[in-house]
């Protein structure tokens, strides 16, 4: 694949201060990062529903749907993931442009990668969730029943099975979905973004 040549960025006239004053709250990226089974999905939709009821704009960008069209491309190597990952970072960062909330829930097992995604937006419009869940517990969920098919090794590169997840280091946030409720950590995300004036206080 070649680079694209002889192209110029093209300033817009309404800027992203612009569409956070229509909305009344700023955007910003929630990126959730953890194991398979460990909630990520269910946690952003359940802090999407409850922004919506506070009139936020929001989007949910997950992993398994993501990989049926914008991904579809990609396996699960490690370059594979890394890419992956570089093109949810693209796409947050539009989202935020337009003054829209990014939700992301994607394993984003390499620390690396999710650095690279916080240093495009700029340290201000990245959260970094930490979905914190034992490979045990999610072991026992198996919702997609992915665990079991990997032990059995029908699936080569699994995430903490034989490919590794690495925790973040320094997480604006981390939820333990094995020991609070979704209610809880609902909350507690609502929390971080009003203390971070991202919501308005009242
Ligand atoms: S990531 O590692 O590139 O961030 P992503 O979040 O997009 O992964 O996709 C993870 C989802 O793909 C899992 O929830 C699971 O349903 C499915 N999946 C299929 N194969 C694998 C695999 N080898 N490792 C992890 N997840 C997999």
């Amino acid at each position: 694949m070649t680079a694209s040549k002889n192209i110029h960025w093209h300033t817009a006239t309404i800027a992203r201060d612009d569409r956070e004053k229509m909305n009344a709250h700023k955007s910003s990226i929630l990126w959730f990062t953890g194991l398979s089974g460990s909630g990520k999905s269910t946690l952003a939709h359940a802090v999407e529903d409850r922004l919506y009821e506070l009139g936020c704009r929001t989007y949910v960008l997950d992993g398994d749907n993501i990989r049926h069209g914008l991904c579809k491309d990609l396996g699960f190597s490690d370059e594979d993931r890394t890419e992956n990952i570089r093109r949810i970072g693209e796409v947050s960062r539009l989202f935020t442009d337009s003054g829209v909330m990014a939700l992301t829930a994607f394993i984003s097992p390499f620390r690396s990668d999710r650095d690279a995604v916080r240093e495009l937006v700029g340290e201000g419009d990245f959260l970094e969730v930490y979905v914190k869940c034992d490979l045990e517990v999610c072991e026992e969920r198996d919702v997609k029943g992915l665990y079991k098919k990997a032990r059995a090794g029908e699936i080569p590169e699994f995430t903490g099975i034989n490919s590794p997840y690495e925790e973040p280091l320094n997480p604006e946030i981390v939820v333990d979905t094995g020991a609070q409720s979704i209610e809880e950590s609902v909350a507690q995300v609502i929390k971080v973004l009003t203390e971070r004036k991202i919501l308005p206080a009242d």
